[in-house]
């Protein structure tokens, strides 16, 4: 705890001058190669076109041979090509060069070397009005905004949505605690930002994996960008929407990897379940309370003596077997594996280190070693492939009992020392490009992801691998799923799990969630019921919690909350085909599959901080309850037409709504003109798939909506041959009439799905008919036939069977009568 006198006056640094450095006037800009070299008087800048609307400015601080001018970039980036787009040409006038690349326009000012961003229009998008250094070449970077800008991304931080006012750091540390506003760096580092200003909105991504901060605190109308080491490396990422950013960003750092379906179901965690006994009683509790689950964890109580790939042979003697006994329950377990070697002369893994060389060195060519669980461990270095390879393959310890998910943790790294990680002098090999820990620090934990899921993927006879991470980079949603870290079971951290993951989703990581019920401190039923309700519907679900705190299974307080877990886990389950078709857009798009409203109402003033409900795609709005004792809370419903999910009550959008929510009911609102796949809840994405589909159709006289279905094995690579089926779903209004068409974009895999039906609901005349289809007596009737409609006059539903579209292109006219 602190006291006041941690505001004494002698504690505040009064900071010295420095002097400060930037390029000076423009002496040359030429072509070189695919680059502009704009050579100033102090340094250079290397301006690359990346792809459609990416632009890179890399700076070189004082001489530097233009030939050899290293354009290297992090592993973060996996478009590296720059290309020249044909007839980009400079210009020059009195003030200005200006690089036209067709459809990003860059002038340099000749003065200062100013650069600005143009769209196509001409419009000035971006400006980076200085670039300065000191004598530590310590880079600044100043943006110049407005005062109306927002600012988005910047992956996952504390506060609210919009991070205007804000500054942060980018510093991988484990904080158990405290999760506040005032905590400026986490476990996950994502230097990409996004600017909505006036004008169209645009992102800037630092590719700098040192330390570096992002301030929109000091200068009301300026974002400034530090760095303290490495380069000062940065893409200008045009729109000209919201969504254009996130997906181009995604472009050029990469998309998330279709997961397996198992790994979003639901998943029960606990810091730790003690002992194999323990694992399958919880395992057939949740058999016996009919409470889907796909995934329990084993934390680090399951290692013997936490080394990493061993079994504690007293807590789990047979781990093979209990492995087999949890897959006949359709439960699949996910262990903990950390970076820390144990330091121990007779651990297998030690000597394998040891003798490959394999740990970072200090720069005496002592490895660096830090207390960590295990006691005093060595950390591998995964910038080496050679012990990336090796680390990957160690993983076949667990794939050969049936393991194909894994869970990296402390790989910030965590060290329980002064500066709570690695020494930042500690050396890391890069493939013979040898750089400081200071240097790359960030990049640790997605190395380490990296590895492992390479390794797994290598190891599970094309299964697809899943990697779940507490640290890492940009480009993290290539190898691994993101956990938030140990919030604490507190009403205010189940509210900022919202912001946290949309901005996440907002820098290009769209498979994330918090520990439901929160890590530390002590749940209620209440808080447990509401979090549950809310995290079922998050992109990654698990309930996690801490040795010390009061269990916080769905069952550990009593009837009523057991009931509301359950009903909203099974709801995840229902809408499991929603969810999987989203993935599947997010994996192929990187649009985030749990987004804030900004992403599809850019322009609504309302929403440009709206951060306590969200959308899952397009036409789901989530709003939970996340105050206690409360049953009721405003609800925003943008710009359409509304329903109530549960009710089926109907709103006018731009309106805010006092909504009902007692403790069972978390408020949902589904658009108009929204196609929802659904199914019936199994326990456990092992069970078979439900034979039918449901696809229900969100009416109101006038709507009009689309929806890509998918749907493949849910647990092979085999997708990425074709074997799965795409299916464009689209809806349209006009008087009287519905039209649904079904296209089968791909028929490539054969499932167990016989039927589709599709429930028209919210029709708004009485009484209809569909052509080409054939009429049955009543609902019933539905049951016994591959194909027909029946109309239910007392509720206007409207229900339409057939059968799973393979190849043809099926039209569904609905007419009133
Ligand atoms: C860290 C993790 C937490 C885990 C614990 C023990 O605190 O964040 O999730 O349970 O270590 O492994």
């Amino acid at each position: 705890m602190l006291t006041s006198e941690a505001i004494s006056p002698d504690k505040v640094k009064i900071e010295k001058k420095v002097e400060a450095y930037s390029i000076g006037k423009v002496v040359s800009v030429e072509n070189k190669g695919n680059l502009v070299v704009v050579q100033g008087e102090n340094g250079k800048m290397a301006l690359s076109k990346i792809s459609k609307g990416i632009v890179r400015v890399k700076l070189f601080i004082g001489e530097h041979p233009t030939d050899s001018l290293d354009m290297k970039t992090t592993v973060a980036v996996v478009k590296h090509d720059s290309e020249q787009p044909d007839g980009a040409s400079i210009k020059e006038t009195d003030t200005v060069f200006i690089w036209d690349t067709v459809d990003v326009k860059v002038e340099i000012t000749k003065e200062n070397s100013s650069i600005r961003f143009l769209d196509v229009n001409e419009q000035m998008v971006a400006e980076n009005v200085s670039l300065h250094w000191d004598v530590n070449k310590a880079v600044t970077g100043v943006f110049q905004t407005s005062l109306n800008a927002h600012y988005y991304g910047l992956g996952e931080k504390t506060g609210f949505l919009d991070k205007r006012g804000e500054r942060y750091e980018m510093w991988n540390s484990d904080v158990f605690a405290p999760h506040v506003p005032e905590i400026e760096a986490l476990y996950q580092s994502i230097p990409f930002v996004i600017v909505h200003d006036q004008t169209s909105p645009y992102g800037i991504f630092l590719d700098n994996p040192g330390r570096s901060f992002f301030d929109m605190r000091s200068q009301a109308d300026a974002m400034t960008v530090r760095t303290e080491t490495g380069a000062f490396d940065y893409y200008y990422i045009a729109g000209p929407k919201l969504k254009d950013v996130v997906s181009q960003y995604t472009t050029l750092t990469g998309r998330m990897s279709l997961p397996p379906h198992w790994a979003i179901g639901y998943h029960q965690s606990r810091y730790s379940y003690m002992n194999q006994d323990e694992v399958l009683e919880l395992a057939r509790t949740f058999r016996e309370k009919g409470i889907p689950c796909d995934v329990i964890y084993l934390d680090i109580h399951y290692m013997d003596g936490y080394r990493v790939f061993t079994f504690d042979p007293v807590r789990f003697p047979k781990p093979k077997e209990m492995m087999a006994e949890l897959k006949e329950m359709g439960i699949r377990v996910v262990p903990i594996v950390d970076p820390g070697v144990k330091v121990d002369g007779n651990y297998t893994i030690y000597q394998q280190g040891t003798n490959g060389n394999y740990f970072c060195k200090k720069q005496d060519g002592v490895p660096f070693m830090g207390p960590v669980w295990p006691g005093i461990s060595a950390f591998p270095d995964f910038t080496e492939d050679e012990v990336s390879e090796w680390w990957g393959d160690l993983h076949r310890f667990y794939t050969e009992m049936g393991i194909e998910g894994i869970w990296n943790d402390m790989n910030e790294p965590a060290v329980f020392n002064e500066s709570k990680t690695m020494d930042v002098d500690t050396m890391h090999g890069n493939n013979g490009n040898p750089v400081t820990h200071g240097e790359i620090h960030n990049l640790y934990g997605l190395l380490m992801s990296k590895a492992t899921a390479e390794g797994l993927k290598r190891h599970l006879d094309g299964h697809r691998p899943f990697v779940l991470t507490r640290a890492g980079y940009a480009g993290i949603q290539r190898y691994a799923a993101v956990w938030t870290g140990d919030n604490r079971s507190f009403w205010e951290h189940m509210a900022m799990a919202m912001p946290m993951v949309l901005n996440l989703g907002l820098s290009g990581i769209p498979f994330s969630g918090p520990d439901i019920g929160g890590f530390a401190h002590h749940t209620s039923g209440e808080l447990l019921a509401r979090w549950t309700q809310m995290g079922a519907l998050f992109p990654y679900c698990r309930n996690h919690s801490e040795l010390s705190s009061i269990r916080q299974e769905p069952w550990q307080f009593g009837p009523e909350v057991e009931k509301i877990c359950k009903d909203y886990i099974e709801l995840r389950y229902k809408w499991l085909p929603f969810l999987y078709s989203l993935f599947r857009e997010s994996a192929e798009n990187g649009l985030p599959i749990m987004r804030p409203l900004i992403l599809e109402y850019p322009e609504d003033p309302n929403v440009f901080n709206l951060c306590d409900q969200f959308l899952l795609g397009d036409s789901v709005i989530v709003a939970p309850v996340y105050r206690p004792n409360t049953d009721h809370r405003a609800v925003y419903l943008p710009e359409g037409t509304w329903y109530n999910y549960w009710t089926g009550e109907k709103y006018e959008g731009k309106n805010h709504i006092l909504a009902n929510a007692p403790l069972h009911t978390m408020p949902l609102y589904v658009k108009a003109g929204a196609i929802m796949p659904n199914t019936e809840s199994v326990p456990s994405t092992m069970s078979e798939s439900p034979e039918n589909l449901q696809l229900t159709v969100y009416c109101s006289g006038s709507a009009n909506g689309v929806f890509e279905l998918y749907e493949d094995d849910g647990l092979t690579l085999a997708y990425e041959q074709g074997v799965f089926n795409l299916f464009d779903l689209s809806m349209k209004e006009t008087e009287g009439q519905l039209n649904l068409e079904i296209k089968t974009k791909k028929h490539g895999y054969e499932s167990n799905r016989k039927h589709w039906t599709i429930q028209f609901k919210h029709l708004p005349i009485k009484d209809y008919r569909i052509e080409d289809f054939a009429a049955v007596s009543n609902k019933e009737a539905l049951n016994h036939t591959d194909s027909g409609w029946y109309y239910e006059k007392e509720t206007g539903e409207l229900t339409l069977k057939i059968e799973q579209p393979k190849k043809e292109l099926v039209r569904v006219n609905v007419r009133s009568v």
